[in-house]
């Protein structure tokens, strides 16, 4: 079988490292992949939201499967156009990944199947929406309708910020299109949970759960960042909730969409907020999560590839998918000044033996060296019986990885430590 693993990512490293653990695989490529993902696949040039060039390059390689793993090729319909051309793909097709696509359509499609999330407005026009938060209850959030690099969300703890924030979107258009549309919604509180999900558009398996850690600095501070380190389970998830989630949110999910005609086949990402009168939805994604992925497959013991296949082909209920009873902690390693400038090309020094830890997000090979080429360098994660030995063995990693310019947050998982003793 020939594979193939769409994307550049920390997230897609994880994905082929799991995968080349199938016994199924023969050959493992990766499109465009990085300085890192070429020591666990081939990588092949190009560009991972070119649809005709990902087919065209299937078609001629013989590729068998691919996975298509970031949100933009999902939302302009790459998994649609590889079937077409009668290659098999992991993810969503359009008319699902508008789950993820549009805002709008994600809240109004909560509305009308009674799945619990934060209230909202949906506003076309600038002044219609800075003449409601004359009067909206502040703190507020508000989002773009398209996607946004994952920097669509601001939540707004005073009206001048929630104003700043609809001119930011519709008028300076900083998302382009993505602005044209905005949801202003109800501001919640308590502790986020992401929760990955396997489904093949009837059943859903959620995978092990975790915890996201997205401001740039210690304690919570500073920008919101793609994740800057996770762990996983997510300690707020007991069992309890994960039922209640799993009857409220979950299978009324897939469920939903399927009886709306756009049947979810891939990995359904739930980012919930535990509020105090239940599990609310804060946004689906249409895809594996980054970096959640980085602490969630390497819990997972079954064959990922077995697993994926049963989800393109509707037999998801007839597979099993098993975690390992032990916790993860991921930290991630990137360029000081990440998210917003940062100086990249120094070179990396990464002992052998750490390798199996190391997912890369942001490398290239430069005259046979690697060298940082991201604001998100690399995460190291460790697997132990106690979340306390793993973010033990995760920081002991960052100490033996190096590059100029490193920056990491001390803090991983701290907050999740403390949950334990709650
Ligand atoms: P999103 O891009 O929708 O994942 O939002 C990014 C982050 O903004 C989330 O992880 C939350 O921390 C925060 N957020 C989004 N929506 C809300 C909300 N309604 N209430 C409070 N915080 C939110
Ligand atoms: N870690 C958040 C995301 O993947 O969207």
């Amino acid at each position: 079988m020939k594979v193939l693993v769409v994307g550049s990512g920390g997230r897609e490293h994880a994905l082929v490292k799991s995968l080349k653990k199938s016994p199924l695989i023969d050959s493992l490529y990766a499109l465009p992949g990085n300085g890192g993902i070429a020591r666990d696949a081939i990588c092949v040039p190009g560009n991972a939201k070119d649809i005709p060039g990902v087919v065209a390059f299937a078609k001629s390689e013989g590729i068998d499967y691919v996975v298509v793993a970031p949100d933009d090729p999902l939302v302009l319909g790459m998994v649609d156009a590889l079937e077409e051309a009668g290659i098999p793909a992991f993810g969503p097709h359009k008319n699902a990944a508008i789950l993820e696509g549009s805002k709008v359509f994600s809240k109004n499609f909560m509305k009308r199947h009674g799945i619990p999330t934060a209230a909202y407005e949906v506003f076309t026009d600038a002044d219609q929406a800075l003449s409601y938060l004359e009067t909206a209850p502040i703190p507020t959030v508000v989002k773009a309708d398209g996607l946004a690099l994952g920097k669509g969300a601001i939540v707004a703890m005073t009206r001048e910020e929630a104003r700043d924030a609809v001119r930011t979107l519709m008028c300076d258009k900083v998302f382009g299109s993505s602005g044209d549309q905005i949801v202003i919604e109800e501001f919640m509180e308590g502790p986020e949970v992401t929760v990955l999900s396997f489904t093949d558009g009837q059943t859903v398996i959620p995978m092990v759960s975790s915890m996201d850690h997205k401001r740039a600095h210690d304690g919570d501070e500073g920008l919101n960042t793609g994740g800057m380190g996770t762990v996983a389970p997510n300690p707020y998830y007991t069992p309890e909730i994960a039922e209640r989630c799993m009857n409220t949110i979950f299978l009324p999910t897939v469920k939903a969409m399927r009886e709306e005609g756009r049947p979810f086949r891939g990995c359904l990402y739930f980012g919930l907020m535990l509020t105090k009168d239940g599990p609310k939805v804060i946004e689906y994604n249409c895809r594996f999560g980054d970096p959640e992925t980085q602490v969630v497959l390497p819990l997972l013991e079954s064959d990922l590839f077995t697993v994926m296949k049963a989800c393109t082909e509707g037999k998801l209920a007839e597979t099993e998918v098993r975690f390992a009873e032990k916790h993860a902690a991921c930290v991630i390693m990137a360029s000081d000044g990440y998210p917003v400038s940062y100086k990249k090309g120094f070179p990396l020094t990464i002992p052998e033996d750490a390798w199996d830890h190391v997912y890369v997000a942001g490398a290239k090979e430069e005259g046979g060296k690697l060298v940082t080429s991201g604001g998100r360098v690399l995460g190291v994660t460790a697997v132990r019986d106690t979340l306390k030995e793993a973010l033990e063995a995760a920081y002991a990693l960052t100490g033996r990885i190096s590059f100029e310019n490193a920056y990491y947050r001390r803090d991983i998982g701290a907050r999740a430590l403390k949950a334990r003793e709650e």
